[in-house]
């Protein structure tokens, strides 16, 4: 081996790879940015709000300055993870992909919003790993709506299909929501409009240090 070889490592499927380490820190993006990035890992069942508190939380940071962007399950379903179903490897794939997304986008000095049903307690806990491992904050967030509730507003007429039998393994009909058991933020969206559910969020963004008081 010459000396200016570097070691080289296997991760996965990947051989002969190698970490090329930068000049520029997390801090060095905070400082650009006035504040720093983070993850919000909103969980729930579909049709809880996920989504549309995610928009709110979006526009209202952005209003505040802060550099925020929200990773969407329906959305990211349509590129990266088109190819992924809802058996529970795809679900624990679309997961992992999501998180590896979000830790890069935490570490670049965005609040990142991601709006996933992420059913299993195991993968998110995974993704909280890859967070702590990276020195990124991570807030898992529960968007707690029952599912009567959710199942009443049916916004894309999916649980009449589950109902029905059109649709097999639909999250709360016939396949498992583990609910977070200690949640960072507990948003109990029977209560409270999209707008202090938002709000709630921007507290818990103060409280973890991620914005400033002022
Ligand atoms: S997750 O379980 O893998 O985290 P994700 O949040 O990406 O799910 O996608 C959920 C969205 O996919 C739902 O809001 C709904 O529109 C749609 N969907 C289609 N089939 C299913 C299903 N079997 N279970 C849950 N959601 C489904």
């Amino acid at each position: 081996m010459s000396e200016t070889d570097k070691p080289t490592t296997t991760v996965g499927k990947a051989t002969n790879i190698a970490w090329h380490e930068g000049e520029i820190t997390r801090e060095d993006r905070a400082n650009v940015l006035g504040h720093k990035g983070c993850t919000l890992w909103l969980t729930g069942l579909s049709g809880s709000g996920k989504s549309t508190i995610g928009v709110a939380l979006e526009k209202a940071l952005i209003q505040r300055g802060i550099l925020a962007y929200r990773l969407d399950g329906d959305n990211v379903r349509h590129g990266l993870n088109a190819n992924l179903g809802f058996s529970p490897e795809d679900r624990e794939e679309n997961i992992r992909r999501v998180g590896e997304v979000a830790k890069l986008f935490a570490d670049a000095g965005v609040v990142t919003i991601s709006s996933f049903i992420s059913p299993y307690q195991r993968d998110r806990d995974q993704v909280r790993r890859v967070h702590e491992e990276s020195g990124a904050i991570f807030l898992e967030v529960f968007i707690d709506t029952p599912l009567e509730v959710c199942e009443s507003r049916d916004p894309k007429g999916l649980y009449k299909k589950a109902r029905a039998g059109e649709i097999k393994g639909f999250t709360g009909i016939d396949d498992p929501y583990e609910a977070p058991q200690r949640p960072e933020v507990h948003i109990e969206t029977d209560n409270q409009s999209i707008e202090q559910s938002a709000m709630q969020l921007v507290e818990a963004l103060r409280a973890h240090g991620v914005l400033s008081d002022s």
